[in-house]
Parts: C-alpha cells; sequence; structure tokens
C-alpha cells in the first residue's frame, strides 16, 4: 500500500483579490481568528498524516517561511516572563517529525507550473496539492476530507480530487469535473472522464468544481512538464490531470465539509466568523456580538 506523506502548497499567488491588505503581507499571512491562514492549512495537512510540506514561493513572501521557523528573541522574552501558553503557540506549530521546505517559482505562469516547481522534490511519490486560499473544514468531523482522501487513495491507488457542486453562475470560476452525471455522495469517489478548467457555464460537463486538494501520482509531474498553457494563457494543473486520465483512474471526491475561499473578501469574513463562533475565547462574546447585530 502506498500512503501519502508529501504536500504542495503553492503560496507565489500575488493575492489581488484581497488588496490593500495583502500589498505588503502575503495574503496566506492573513490571520482567521488567531492564526494565519497558512497555519490553518498546514495544521490541515498535518491532521491527515502529511509529513513533508513543500511551499512553492516567490520573492516578497518570506514571512510565510518565517512563520514555521524559530525565532529566538521571542521565544527568549516569552520564557523570561513565563508565558508558557504563549511560547507554546509560537514553538510548538508543526510536530518535530513534520519538516517544511521550500523552493521558488520564479514567474507566475500558473498553478500547474508552480506544482512543477517542487517536481525534484517529489522522489517518486504520491502527493498532495493544496490551495492555500481555501479552507476546508467540518468541526464535527474526526476525520478531515483530507485523510479521507488519502485513505481512499491508498484502498484504490486511483488519484482523488476533491469536489464540490457549485451554482451554474460559479462554474466557470473552477475546473469542473465530468463523472457522468454521477454526483457522488459526501465521502465518496467516483471515476472522473474528463476535467475542464474554468468552463463557459453552457460547456459545463457538471457543477462539480475542484476545490483545491488533490492527490496525485508522481507521474503528473511529467505531464506538466509537457503541459502546454491553457485556459488564462497559463499552464493549468487541470490539463495535466486531463492527460493522466488516459493513462489512470482518476476519481472525484466529494467533501463532507465546508469551504471558506479566504482568496476573496467574503469568503475571508465568513471564514473569521465560523472559526470564531468555535474558539473557547472568542465563540461566547462573538455569539452575543451576532444576535446584537441581527436585533
Ligand atoms: C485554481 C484551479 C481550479 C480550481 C480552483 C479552486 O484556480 O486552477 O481548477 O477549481 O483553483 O480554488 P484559481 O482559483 O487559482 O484561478
Amino acid at each position: 500500500m502506498t500512503t501519502v506523506r508529501k504536500a504542495i502548497i503553492p503560496v507565489a499567488g500575488l493575492g489581488t483579490r484581497v488588496l490593500p491588505a495583502s500589498k505588503a503581507i502575503p495574503k496566506e499571512m492573513l490571520p482567521v481568528v488567531d492564526k494565519p491562514v497558512i497555519q490553518h492549512v498546514v495544521e490541515e495537512a498535518v491532521a491527515a498524516g502529511i509529513k513533508d510540506i513543500i511551499l512553492v514561493t516567490r520573492s516578497g513572501k518570506s514571512a510565510i517561511e518565517d512563520h514555521f521557523d524559530t525565532h529566538y528573541e521571542l521565544e527568549a522574552e516569552l520564557s523570561r516572563k513565563n508565558k508558557t501558553a504563549l511560547l507554546e503557540a509560537i514553538t510548538n506549530i508543526v510536530p518535530d517529525d513534520v519538516t517544511i521546505q521550500s523552493v521558488r517559482q520564479s514567474h507566475a505562469l500558473g498553478l500547474g507550473h508552480a506544482v512543477q516547481c517542487a517536481a525534484s522534490m517529489i522522489n517518486n511519490e504520491p502527493f498532495a496539492v493544496i490551495l492555500p486560499d481555501v479552507l476546508v473544514n467540518n468541526f464535527s468531523q474526526t476525520k478531515n476530507d483530507l485523510a479521507c482522501m488519502i485513505s481512499a487513495f491508498e484502498a484504490s491507488n486511483a488519484a482523488q480530487i476533491m469536489v464540490e457542486t457549485v451554482p451554474e453562475d460559479k462554474v466557470s470560476l473552477y475546473g469542473i469535473a465530468d463523472c457522468k452525471q454521477i454526483t457522488p455522495e459526501a465521502g465518496k469517489s467516483t471515476p472522473v472522464v474528463r476535467f475542464v478548467e474554468k468552463p463557459a457555464a453552457e460547456e459545463a460537463p457538471s457543477d462539480l468544481a475542484v476545490v483545491g486538494r488533490y492527490i496525485l501520482p508522481a507521474r503528473i509531474m511529467d505531464l506538466l512538464a509537457t503541459t502546454e498553457p491553457g485556459a488564462g494563457n497559463e499552464i493549468q494543473l487541470t490539463d495535466a490531470m486531463d492527460a493522466l486520465i488516459k493513462e489512470a483512474t482518476m476519481e472525484a471526491y466529494r467533501m463532507q465539509g465546508k469551504t471558506y475561499d479566504c482568496g476573496n473578501k467574503t469568503g475571508f469574513l465568513q471564514a473569521n466568523l465560523a472559526y470564531g463562533l468555535q474558539h473557547p475565547e472568542t465563540a461566547a462574546e462573538l455569539t452575543t456580538f451576532i444576535e446584537q447585530l441581527n436585533k
């Protein structure tokens, strides 16, 4: 049984949808309650059993790498003041057996190109791709969707692509999976016959949108190396996935949780509300505040 130990997280985007907030800091560093978005995403990966995280980054985004690195001065100060809870929060962001490395994408040539930038670190193993704009959560679920996708991959050896149903007027914003009119139940997978990146609504083969969690075989790296620019004149991961279908079974995994797209203003606010209503330090006061707003 092949398991999945590696995850690629592309963080080289410019964050134009959340300007001006992301002008001087990476959009992945904007906080959802008390942690930057990227930390929530890394925690999701770690909870699913990922051990090696590869960030695909660019100039001007080193705050992301710094966040997961040691901050000696701060640690010494918190330790001297006996602020143990805060010290714990900044030192143990990932467990000791998890590594975070980074590689640069020097030109913004698309998501497929970003993933391919990490090819030399994949070592011929299957891997996850996690798009950090989207937080995926089901607060009551003990095993997260990414972990369920890894289990499905281990059982079938078929690539797993997380999908959710979206309204017709939103299909042109996503990669869309053609599953021959089948919509899998939440938590289940079904074979995909075609992927198409950002189709016009009238040309979309379904309403099953790819939402930013992928379990892929190493072979996709070879296909990405020869993928021509597609939608938006960018090298699209979706196009390489569509090429992979001709060689191997790929499955759409229908998510059980909910997505929060922190790459746009409304999704970011929704994430802060949803996560804030779950956080022990903020839940009670936030609930009261929302009740008052509704009066
Ligand atoms: C990317 C992918 C697309 C996917 C989407 C999910 O698009 O290319 O297939 O559906 O992420 O958020 P982007 O939103 O980066 O344009």
